[in-house]
Parts: C-alpha cells; structure tokens; sequence
C-alpha cells in the first residue's frame, strides 16, 4: 500500500515521540511491504518561532495532499503569554476545525504489567477497557469568544448536527464493543447538556443492541475511578472529553500510554498523543513514546484499515512492557528506566523477532 503522512513533530518532547514513533511506522512498512511517505511540517510554537503563524499555509496545504497527519504534541513555556493568535495550541485547534476532524477516539486499555504504576488498586484498574468518544469541532472551545477589563466570556454552542454525528460514531462503536453506551453531560444546568441528552435518546432507537445510560460530567469524574470497569463507550462534548480523558490516564499509570485518533466521514484523520508537550522533561530522551506509537497503530487501524500492521504494534507495545521494559514514568526506580530510544528498541526487536519467527 502506498501512503502519504504529513508528520507533524511539534513542541517539546514532540520531536522525540514522533521520532519514535515514525521508526516503528518504518519497520512496519518493511514488513509488510508498505510504501509510506513522510513529509514533514512545521505547528505550534516551532511554526511561530519560524513563520510568526502556528499553523502556516504551507502545513495546512501538505496535510491536504496526505492520506493522514501524525502529531507530537504543541505548547509551551515560551509561548505562555503570547496574544491568544499567537498561541501554539491555535494552530492545533484550527487543524482540527480546517480538516472537520469532529470525532476524537480516546482509547483507555489497562495493559496487565503496568498495574503497579497505577495508584489504583489491581482489582479496580484491571480489565478495564474503555473508549472515550470526544466530540472534537464544537463547544466552548470554538464559541464566540470577548474579553474586557473587566469580564471575560466563551459561548457554548452546539448544533443538532454536530451532536449527531458524534453521538452516531459513539453508537457505532458501541455496537461493535460491549453494546454499552455512556453519554456524559452536565443536563441538571445546561442548555447545550440538555439538547445532548435529548438526541442520545432520540438515536438510542436505531441502536437496539446498545444499551444506553446517561450520566452526569461530575458523577463520572468520581465513577472513572473508582469503577472504571463499569465503562464500555463514554461520549461527550470537548470540554468534558478533555478532562476526563487526562483522568482517564491514570488507570493505565501513565498519561504517556493514551493515543488518540481525530477523524472525519471519510476515515481521514490525525493521530496523536492524548498528552502534551511536557515541557520539564524536553530535551532529556526520558520521554515515554508508547503514546505516540500506539497512535500510529489507530492510523494503520482507522485511516488505512491495516488491521493487522495496527494489531502487531499493539502486540510490540504490550509484550515488551511484559519483559518488563519501562520508562521513567512507569517506575518508582529511575535506575531501571530506559530512554526513549532504548524502550523504541525494545519495541522494533520485537516485530522484527516476530517477523524471523514467522
Ligand atoms: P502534559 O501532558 O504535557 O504533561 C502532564 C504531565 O505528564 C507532566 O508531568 C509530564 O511530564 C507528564 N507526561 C506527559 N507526557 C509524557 C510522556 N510521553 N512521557 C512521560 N511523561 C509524560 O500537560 P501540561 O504539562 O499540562 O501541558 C504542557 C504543555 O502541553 C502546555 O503548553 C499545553 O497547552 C500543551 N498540551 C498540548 C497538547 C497537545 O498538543 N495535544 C495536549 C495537552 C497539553
Ligand atoms: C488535548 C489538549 C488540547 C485540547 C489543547 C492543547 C488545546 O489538551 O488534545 O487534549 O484541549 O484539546
Ligand atoms: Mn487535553
């Protein structure tokens, strides 16, 4: 198969997961005699820094001839008190509403050896298998915006359309999981809530096979913890999917596992990291990059239907964290941490020994 990716490194430890990430896309494409060609690009504050834009025409024109975009992470200290313009995370939030990317598939999978690093209990954490379906275009994040001396405002909005759409991908996706459906919203006070919950039971309909249950933003902020084996698909709006997606992390024991999916209709999608750009650790090839190659796997998966390409480095991943083969946020003793390049080692030599086996 022949494809273009548009790779785009970023900010802080972006660079080095993406790095990462794109030796494992290459040692895929060996295998399996793939053609994938990477042209890279520049977002965030690496692209204010070079063009005074944090999503330059020039980006914005290569991800249009791909077949898909694989991002590191943007933000930053250095960029903190920019004018809003002139923030790196703009240029994230303009490629996601440039290319519609309206679906965000948060994937949260307890692998089995890294139940220590979690700080919930083994019996909580284990098995827990969920998928958080953020809507991704809408919201609070892309309302009307004012700010003045003295008050400040950012307007929800939400139309029937946009809640649709993304209530029908959760649907979908349920249908082909557990059959089990969460929608979280905060309908005991908003408008936008209560328009949510109205269409899930309006679409609940076609989906017999699911089941459906509604639940409160600040329930499920207290539920994802101490029951997340409860959950099977859990939707929502922007906002809430971004909180509880970084809380989700936790089940795992890193926020350095969770990768991400943002697609459209037609299957064309960016694929990233849930985390950011962890400034404090940049530069120190400490960087976890699980993330960001289990990113690379939802490309193969979802943009490319490469199902089993995604399935072996999903397979790589949990096999060398069996071998017991970590980085520093895995482990209470640094000592034992490999680098960001050691564990991507760890990672190759495990296709590649799957491959000779073969
Ligand atoms: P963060 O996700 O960058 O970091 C949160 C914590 O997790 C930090 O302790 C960090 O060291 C750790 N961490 C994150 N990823 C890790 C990894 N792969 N390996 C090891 N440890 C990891 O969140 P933050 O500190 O709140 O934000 C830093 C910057 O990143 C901000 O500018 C923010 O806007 C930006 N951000 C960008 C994205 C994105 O590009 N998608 C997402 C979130 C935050
Ligand atoms: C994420 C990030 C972004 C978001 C920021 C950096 C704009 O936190 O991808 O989760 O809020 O969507
Ligand atoms: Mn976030």
């Amino acid at each position: 198969m022949e494809k273009k990716i548009t790779v785009l490194p970023g900010d802080g430890i972006g660079p080095e997961v993406v790095a990462a990430a794109v030796r494992v896309l290459q040692v895929i494409a060996k295998r399996y005699k793939h053609d994938f060609q990477l042209g890279y690009a520049a977002i965030g504050g690496a692209a204010i820094d070079q063009f005074h834009d944090p999503l330059p025409e020039e980006t914005i024109k290569m991800c249009k001839e791909s077949d898909a975009i694989l991002l590191g992470a943007v933000g930053g200290p250095k960029w903190d008190n920019n004018p809003a313009e002139l923030r790196p995370e703009i240029g994230l939030l303009r490629i996601r509403k440039t290319f519609d990317l309206y679906a965000n598939l948060r994937p949260v999978k307890a692998f089995p050896s890294l139940l220590d690093a979690s700080p919930l209990k083994r019996e909580v954490a284990e098995h827990v298998d969920l998928m958080i379906v953020r809507e991704l275009t809408g919201g609070i994040y892309f309302g009307e915006k004012n700010r003045t001396q003295s008050e400040a405002s950012d307007l929800n909005v939400y139309t029937r359309e946009e809640i649709e759409r993304i209530v029908d991908n959760a649907f979908a996706l349920a249908k082909v999981r557990k059959g089990k459906l969460c929608s979280v919203d905060k309908a005991n006070v908003l408008e936008t809530s209560r328009l949510w919950r109205q269409i899930v039971e309006e679409k609940k309909v076609q989906y017999p096979e699911v089941t459906v249950e509604h639940n409160l933003v600040d329930s499920v902020a207290m539920k994802l913890i101490t029951n997340p084996g409860h959950y099977d698909v859990v939707v929502t709006d922007n906002m809430f999917g971004d909180i509880l997606s970084d809380e989700a992390s936790v089940i795992t024991g890193s926020l350095g596992v969770l990768p991400s999916a943002s697609i459209r209709s037609d299957n064309f999608g960016l694929y990233e990291p849930v985390h950011g750009s962890a400034p404090e650790i940049a530069g120190a090839g400490i960087a976890n990059p699980a993330a960001t190659i289990l990113s690379v796997a939802m490309m193969l998966r979802y943009s490319f239907n490469l199902q089993d390409e995604a399935a072996e480095i999903e397979r790589a991943v949990s096999s060398v964290f069996d071998d017991g083969y970590f980085t520093a946020d895995l482990v209470k003793d640094k000592a034992r941490a490999l680098t960001t390049d050691e564990w991507t080692d760890k990672v190759i030599a495990e296709i590649d020994t799957n491959f000779v086996a073969d």
